[in-house]
């Protein structure tokens, strides 16, 4: 008995004792934590934007997660024995919408016919929300269409509208809304279709009426037209970040020529946007394109990094710097478009589509341009081809390189850092800002531990605690540098559930649920707790590993945020912590954890969420507290 008694008392003496200075810090970036949004497995599409419909305008196709123009059917099955098909011989909807969808209906034909979408991985129906459903429509039809939800899993009917049709094919194209309804059921699960059907069958026996931009809509974030998914974005809003870096990351660049993002092409009517073969395996609508972008960012109180195109396709394929000058003049005209006033001919046609200037403080010339071979030219001229026009009309403007070293060595000159790894990986950056030279801001503007420290074989499907931890860890450093480290973004932000559950990301969806990961509530506790400026941490007894820290202070409370990686619990184990120049008797004690290391956030069928944060009040003296760990990985963040 008697050496375990003597082993408690040493652990006592030899616990983690830190002194958190009242001063002597440096003043901390004013973005710290951000947002990296680029459409990857469904985060715009069947993700964040609205749109209900899937391929709802024939523009092309993914099998087997391969992207293609093939202009298809797919998600669409025929109702009454029509037949359906994709239609080019028509006189089409516009030039940027060739294609459309013809329903045949057969010359004996006496009862209802139409069609019926499954969604993305389904729909949700939810009775106490709006919906609204519309298509344009060519050929002749008087009569009803009836919309609705259907349950596959019930066989019920969830809600239906009536859109009264009544024009020929003179008419031309015409595009029709439905009256707003709500469903009468709410869905036990996503399990749903949407149909569109026509009354009125024998009417249309032996003819063909053909369709495009096929759409249903939910009420959405903010009410706004063609808008984003209000589930979706208060997630993205709860995160409580600062920044967000848009339209990417790899899908920006465009897997080959001549595909890469382009912004004149994602505004204005959607029959005008002809969308793109994304980097990701699907094709993009543009739907979700460059205004409601920038207008999410807006409604949700975001500073914008607009990513720019630079020149390198994600084959390889490098524009020569005697063809690049039409690409940096794009850029000039997206930031007219952005930012000029409507004497500009540019910033006119963004007040025609009815909104006044945005505001662009930061653009990222180029994603990974080091990808493919593409270094050299980066370095040789495409980063400055870009820099020095836009330098030249907005010098106030700062410019971010995606290559360290930037090509341009004028102090104040930022980079963008991307840092993937395990999690042990993610530990060993604590200290890696701690002697970066001050002369240039990095934004580590995609970072992830894809797998925990013992498995490094590939990602893993979601985030375990440990893993969220690691995270944690190099968040701190990025704190304690906080001077130089301007941000950091997640990559992924978001990625569909049915089609990417194996690849981590900070939110998760299907077609009715969010999922939060475990790294969600990290960026959220880590942004809801950060100071204006760094304060030194000094530990007395004791050493860094396997808890970490970092302090920083708002003026009027100091914030310490320790994480536990691996790590001893309980009184034996406490940190002690004099908060310097304090005479606090009370902190706020918040502590993130989960039952185990490999714990991981699910939906709710499969397990449902296992991380939980709370929030205690702690009892201390005259600015020293005590802080016990409950779990051997635990963020606790003590705030006084
Ligand atoms: C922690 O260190 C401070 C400063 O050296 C000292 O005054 C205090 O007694 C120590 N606390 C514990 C619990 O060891
Ligand atoms: C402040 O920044 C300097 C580098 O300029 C660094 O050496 C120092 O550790 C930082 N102080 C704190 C408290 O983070
Ligand atoms: C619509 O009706 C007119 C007159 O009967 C016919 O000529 C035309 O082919 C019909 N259009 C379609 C798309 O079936
Ligand atoms: C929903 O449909 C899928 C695919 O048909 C099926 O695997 C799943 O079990 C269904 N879910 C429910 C809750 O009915
Ligand atoms: C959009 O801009 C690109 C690059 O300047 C140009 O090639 C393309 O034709 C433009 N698209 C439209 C619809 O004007
Ligand atoms: C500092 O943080 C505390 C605790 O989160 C908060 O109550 C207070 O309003 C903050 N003060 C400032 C100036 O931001």
């Amino acid at each position: 008995m008697l050496p375990l008694l003597l082993l408690s008392l040493l652990s006592k003496s030899a616990a983690l004792n830190l002194t958190v200075s009242s001063s002597g810090g440096n003043t901390s970036s004013t973005l710290q934590y951000g947002l990296l949004f680029e459409d990857i497995y469904h985060s715009g599409d069947g993700g964040l934007y609205g749109e209900m419909i899937r391929n709802r305008a024939f523009q092309g196709s993914s099998v087997d997660g391969v992207v293609s123009l093939d202009r298809t059917t797919d998600f669409w099955t025929e109702v009454g024995g029509v037949t359906l098909s994709v239609d080019t011989e028509t006189t089409p909807l516009s030039s940027s919408l060739p294609a459309q969808l013809r329903m045949e209906v057969p010359e004996d034909t006496t009862t209802a016919v139409g069609f019926y979408n499954d969604g993305f991985w389904g729909f949700d129906v939810d009775a106490s929300q709006r919906y609204i459903a519309s298509m344009y429509v060519y050929g002749n039809y008087t009569g009803d269409v009836t919309c609705y939800f259907y349950s596959t899993t019930s066989d019920t009917i969830l809600g239906s509208t009536t859109i009264s049709l009544d024009q020929t094919e003179s008419d031309g194209w015409v595009q029709t809304y439905s009256p707003t309804f709500y469903p009468t059921t709410t869905a036990s699960n996503a399990n749903n279709t949407f149909y569109f059907v026509f009354e009125d069958g024998a009417q249309l026996a032996g003819e063909s009426l053909y369709f495009n931009v096929l759409s249903v809509f939910k009420q959405t974030y903010n009410n706004r037209a063609n808008g984003l998914r209000t589930d979706m974005a208060e997630a993205v809003a709860a995160l409580g970040t600062k920044y967000i870096r848009l339209p990417g990351g790899n899908n920006m660049e465009g897997l080959y020529a001549p595909y890469y993002w382009k912004w004149n092409e994602t505004l204005g009517s959607l029959t005008e946007r002809p969308g793109r073969p994304g980097t990701w395996g699907d094709y993009n609508t543009d739907g979700f394109g460059l205004i409601e972008m920038m207008l999410m960012a807006d409604d949700m109180g975001l500073e914008v990094i607009l990513g720019v195109w630079a020149g390198l396709y994600l084959d390889g394929t490098v524009v020569a710097e005697a063809d690049l000058q039409p690409y940096v003049d794009s850029v000039m005209d997206e930031l007219e478009f952005l930012l000029g006033d409507s004497s500009t001919t540019y910033g006119a046609q963004r007040e025609a589509l009815g909104y006044g200037a945005f505001t662009i403080n930061y653009i990222e010339i180029g994603n990974e341009d080091y990808l493919n071979g593409g270094t050299t030219s980066y370095d040789d001229y495409r980063f400055t081809a870009f820099y020095d026009a836009i330098h030249a009309t907005y010098p106030d403007i700062s410019l971010i390189s995606t290559i360290n070293p930037s090509p341009v060595t004028t102090d104040g000159s930022p980079v963008d850092l991307h840092l993937y790894g395990d999690a042990d990986y993610f530990v060993t950056l604590f200290n890696a800002f701690d002697q970066a030279s001050r002369s240039y801001p990095v934004f580590v503007n995609e970072y992830a531990a894809t797998n925990t420290g013992s498995n490094s074989a590939s990602q893993i499907g979601a985030q375990t605690l440990s893993m969220a931890c690691a995270e944690a860890v190099f968040l701190l450093g990025c704190e304690r540098n906080s001077d130089v480290v301007v941000g950091s973004a997640y990559g992924a932000l978001i990625k569909n559930y049915n089609e990417a559950p194996d690849t981590v990301a900070v939110i998760k969806q299907t077609a009715s649920e969010v999922l939060y990961s475990m790294s969600f509530y990290v960026q959220q506790l880590f942004a809801a707790n950060m100071g204006s400026s760094t304060l030194p941490v000094t530990a007395t007894d004791g050493e860094l590993a396997p808890v970490y820290w970092s302090a920083t202070t708002n003026t009027s409370h100091t914030i310490l945020k320790l994480v536990n990686y691996d790590g001893e619990t309980g009184a034996d184990s406490a940190v002690s912590v004099t908060l310097e120049g304090s005479s606090a008797d009370t902190a706020t004690l918040i502590s993130f954890s989960a039952p185990e290391a490999d714990s991981i956030n699910n939906l709710a069928a499969l397990g449902g969420e296992t991380s939980s944060v709370t929030t205690t009040a702690l009892q201390g003296e005259a600015g020293v507290f005590t802080v016990e760990f409950s779990s051997a990985y635990e963020i606790l963040i003590l705030v006084a």
